[in-house]
């Protein structure tokens, strides 16, 4: 793979309207219909960075009444403004497995994104899935597992889409690592080119890519590029990923968005598939674009094809139209460089002073919500009969900074790019402010005081006289330790996004060891990005209970007293792996620059074997496998049966598209183009207008005039009919991938004495020597009465039995023999039975 290459492929797939989006398409044509060539370049091109109020905005259309689109972060609420709720994490609600919460979150944060005015919020994130655990972005994401992120993006983008604003599932793809994410300059090395993950086909499909299908399917409306290469192209110009994977196999429908600066050309970008540039400059504030007038001019002289720049312009109104932004858009009302009240509305050049925020409280009542959904994520990792507590106990103990405020407050570091105080969201981009941080202590505090018991806590992990004198005395001690990350441009505690290791951070070790050493009922809550290890204590006898409550969001401490006071009986399960020590992974982050100033070189060569598939693989016991989680209640498996359905072959698509289709005619005279005289500039603004009449010169390029065929890849202004693709066909693929070819039910019995939930999971073997032992291919949370049982019921599809196979380049269904299991976990395989193809 060192060498990998990416293969070309051109025309760029132009929309044609199919699965969900045949009427937006139609009123996205209309609208586009209507634009001049200057006012389809704005809905493409960033005005630059903290040009505007918002992450990104594009240009308006004044003409038409049309505002700036505003593309804000994050996938767990609205970054950078007042009153909004700062939700649970994408890596925290992914172990609820509870398509409810999955998709309530994602239509509450949706909700909060309209009514601040935002258009596009970003996220969900399947990408980094979580090849290695020290990934810093991996808690932006859902799990390793891509199936179980692909559920659960599905249910966040209809959440979120269904609540007016359009989503951008992100960063397509292989962004796994943040070390070298983007070409830069290294401390000690200098310039390093931006990281190639290189990967097989195979892999690929199997793997990293089935999330993102799935994302597609779910009608997602844009999708970010990501900012590293693959296989040696950049991700936001690889014709090949985004034409022939995304927009070709994958039948994206919507528009393509670049990370920030994830953009490197021009002309290429654009034919390779990209349709929106972000945010807008070439590096922060330069004042110049690959797109902007450098677009208006490769249309004007015919380097870039009308039809292109009409279907980069029609996917970003399909997608408004889709989710109804014509009925549910409001005015921008927040901006997110200041927080007062008068500020600049362009906030770069220190322009347009006037009313920036107002301060809209967008939360509703989703803190409720918030807080049961931490709650139903909570993982119960031990249990000696120590949980649930009463608030009775005559003496609580509470240990850790983990467990109390930031002395600089909720929001005191910037981007949250600290580990202060209780964990409760990871740093970087993929954060909002919190509103309020209910802390563990705060909570647990409430709890016992109702019943007038005793409570104290040491909150300085180093504290280690007062640690012992106050473990001494308690009938509970509840340790509350963390490990943190988050993304690369900012460092904590020398952690440049990526972890360093899989340690508990604040010598949470030592904590525990110390507070064990004197009271033999301890329980240990982790806030953590991933997994930690645990090795050193999690056998010890004093150590009673062990919870994982990931990075909960503001209801923190109220979700974790529900669990520990047993208002709710935890039924969260770990979507990854806790194993015994890091190598156990198998995979691991590129830290330092292997090859000087080239690109470092990221070889996915464990292929599909990632998390619980590597463990299996390898015979490695880790200490809490993938899917593991205890209740208060105990459940019992039986009674497997799998009807077989009645589905017909595969058939691959074949058949020819339509051509492009242009829309509308543009005047080709440069003089209709240039910046208009009555208009002030904003410094460092991207327009679409030109600054000379003289095409060459207004693109002030040295090479202006070269050939076409010198830099223009075959085919790739050709807007004539193109091969549809095998396993394409609709939005996420083949539609026959989703034939059922098997439905699986099982008898699920609460056998305990109060009343619980189960995540149910369905594994698959596919059999074939290449193939995991086991991988996921379904799951139901069942809430269970004590003494009564619940029937699990999972559809397996033809997807769901196939394997990728590079030469037909198509999914098909091998001859070996196929199993499925219905089990507690990854690992406790319960019931089987064959599947009889
Ligand atoms: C870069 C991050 O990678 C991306 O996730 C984010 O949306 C943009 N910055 C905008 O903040």
């Amino acid at each position: 793979l060192n060498d990998a290459t990416s293969p070309p492929y051109y025309p760029s797939p132009w929309m044609d309207g199919s699965g969900q989006w045949a009427d937006a398409y139609t009123k996205a044509q209309d609208f586009v219909r209507q634009l001049t060539l200057l006012e389809k370049v704005n809905l493409t091109t960033g005005v630059g960075w903290e040009g505007e109020a918002c992450v990104g905005n594009v240009g308006s259309i004044p003409r038409l009444g049309f505002r700036a689109l505003c593309m804000q972060d994050s996938p767990l609420g609205v970054r950078f403004a007042d009153y909004v709720s700062a939700f649970p994490a994408g890596g925290t609600v992914a172990a609820s497995w509870d398509r409810g919460v999955w998709y309530q979150r994602g239509y509450q944060m949706g909700m909060e994104h309209r009514m601040k005015g935002v258009d596009v919020q970003l996220g969900p994130v399947v990408g980094p899935l979580g090849r290695s655990p020290e990934g810093g972005r991996n808690w932006e994401g859902f799990s390793p597992d891509p199936v179980l992120s692909g559920i659960a993006v599905s249910e966040t983008i209809r959440g979120i889409q269904d609540a007016g604003v359009i989503a951008c599932t992100k960063h397509y793809i292989l962004n796994e690592q943040e070390h070298f994410r983007q070409p830069g300059d290294v401390a000690g090395y200098g310039f390093v080119d931006g990281i190639s993950s290189n990967i097989d086909d195979k892999t690929l499909h199997e793997l990293y890519l089935w999330p993102f299908a799935d994302a597609v399917r779910a009608g997602t409306g844009s999708i970010m590029c990501s900012y590293n290469q693959v296989n040696n192209s950049y991700a936001c110009q690889n014709s090949y990923l985004i034409n022939y994977i995304l927009k070709g196999e994958l039948g994206f429908q919507g528009f393509v968005m670049s990370d920030w600066s994830a953009q490197h050309a021009g002309v290429s970008s654009s034919l390779a598939g990209l349709d929106m540039t972000m945010p807008g400059d070439t590096a922060f504030d330069t004042g110049l674009s690959f797109w902007g007038a450098n677009l208006t001019i490769a249309v004007l002289n015919g380097t870039i094809p009308e039809w292109r720049l009409d279907d980069m312009a029609t996917r970003i109104m399909a997608a408004y139209y889709l989710v109804g932004r014509d009925r549910t858009q409001v005015p921008v009302n927040f901006n997110s460089w200041s927080l007062d009240t008068y500020g600049y509305e362009h906030p770069y050049a220190s322009m347009g002073y006037g009313l920036i925020n107002q301060h809209v409280d967008v939360r509703a009542e989703h803190g409720t919500a918030i807080r049961s959904a931490a709650a139903r994520s909570t993982v119960l990792l031990k249990n000696n009969n120590a949980l649930p507590l009463s608030g009775k106990e005559k003496f609580t103990a509470v240990f850790g900074e983990d467990a109390d405020n930031n002395a600089y407050g909720p929001n005191g570091c910037s981007d949250h790019g600290c580990d202060d105080g209780t964990l409760a969201q990871g740093w970087g981009s993929g954060t909002a402010s919190f509103p309020y941080l209910v802390t563990p202590l705060a909570a647990i505090q409430n709890e016992v005081l109702q019943y007038g018991s005793i409570i104290q806590s040491v909150t300085n992990n180093w504290a280690y006289t007062q640690i012992e004198a106050l473990a001494k005395q308690a009938s509970v001690a509840l340790v509350f330790v963390n490990a943190d990350s988050g993304e690369g441009y900012i460092t904590v505690d020398g952690n440049e996004g990526d972890r360093n290791n899989l340690t508990l951070w604040k010598d949470g070790d030592a904590l525990i060891k110390n507070v064990t050493g004197y009271c033999n009922n301890t329980v240990v809550v982790i806030h953590s990005v991933g997994p930690v290890l645990v090795d050193a204590w999690y056998n010890n006898p004093n150590v009673t209970a062990i919870l994982w409550a990931g990075l909960p969001g503001e209801q923190s401490g109220n979700s974790i007293a529900d669990v520990l006071y047993g208002r709710v009986n935890p039924g969260g399960k770990l979507t990854f792996t806790m194993g015994a020590s890091r190598t156990d992974y198998g995979t691991d982050i590129i830290y330092k620059p292997p090859n000087g100033h080239a690109a470092p070189q990221d070889n996915f060569d464990e292929g599909v074997f990632i998390d619980y598939r590597y463990f299996d693989k390898n015979n490695i016991d880790p200490i809490y496998e993938f899917g593991f989680g205890l209740s208060y209640t105990t459940f019992a498996y039986s009674n497997i049966n799998v009807i077989k359905a009645s589905a017909g072959a595969y058939t691959p698509t074949t058949g020819m598209t339509l051509e492009a289709p242009v829309l509308g005619n543009y005047s080709t005279n440069p003089a209709d183009y240039q910046f208009p005289s009555n208009m002030t500039y904003v410094t460092a603004y991207i327009y679409p207008y030109l600054n000379s009449t003289d095409l060459s010169k207004a693109s002030e390029d040295s090479s202006y005039g070269l050939p076409t065929e010198k830099y223009i890849p075959a085919g790739a202004t050709d807007g004539s009919p193109q091969p549809r693709i095998a396993a394409g066909g609709g939005p996420g693929g083949n539609p026959e991938l989703w034939d059922v070819l098997f439905t699986v039910t099982a008898t699920i019995a609460n056998n305990g004495t109060i009343p619980g939930e189960e995540v149910v999971q369905m594994y698959v073997s596919l059999g074939g020597p290449d193939d995991p032992k086991v991988v996921l291919r379904g799951f139901e949370r069942l809430s269970i009465q004590a003494g009564s049982s619940a029937t699990f019921t999972a559809d397996i599809t033809r997807r769901d039995l196939s394997n990728w196979d590079t030469a037909t380049q198509n999914w098909f269904i091998s001859s070996y023999p196929k199993t499925v299991y219905v089990g507690s976990s990854s690992r406790k395989l319960l019931l089987s039975s064959a599947l009889n193809i």
